[in-house]
């Protein structure tokens, strides 16, 4: 369950899952978890590389989910 306007990371670690983590800017690139089904808002400050956004990675800090999602991490 996630809430409105709230980023993934936080919603993930809300309902007791763990994902490393250190910036929460999306600097780092330690949160990233792979969106499987659905769709997410990235925010511009994510820093994501190229073969990231290909390949549906995104980091969980800065990333709001628009939909249902089925993501793996
Ligand atoms: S915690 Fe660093 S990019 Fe998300």
């Amino acid at each position: 369950k996630a809430e409105v306007g709230e980023p993934l990371l936080n919603s993930l670690e809300r309902n007791g899952y763990f994902v490393e983590n250190a910036c929460r800017s999306g600097e780092c690139s330690l949160c990233r978890v792979k969106v499987i089904e659905g769709e997410v808002f990235n925010a511009p400050e994510s820093k994501l590389r190229k073969s990231d956004q290909t390949f549906g990675w995104v980091h969980s800090c800065v990333a709001f989910p628009t939909s249902d999602i089925e993501i793996l991490y």
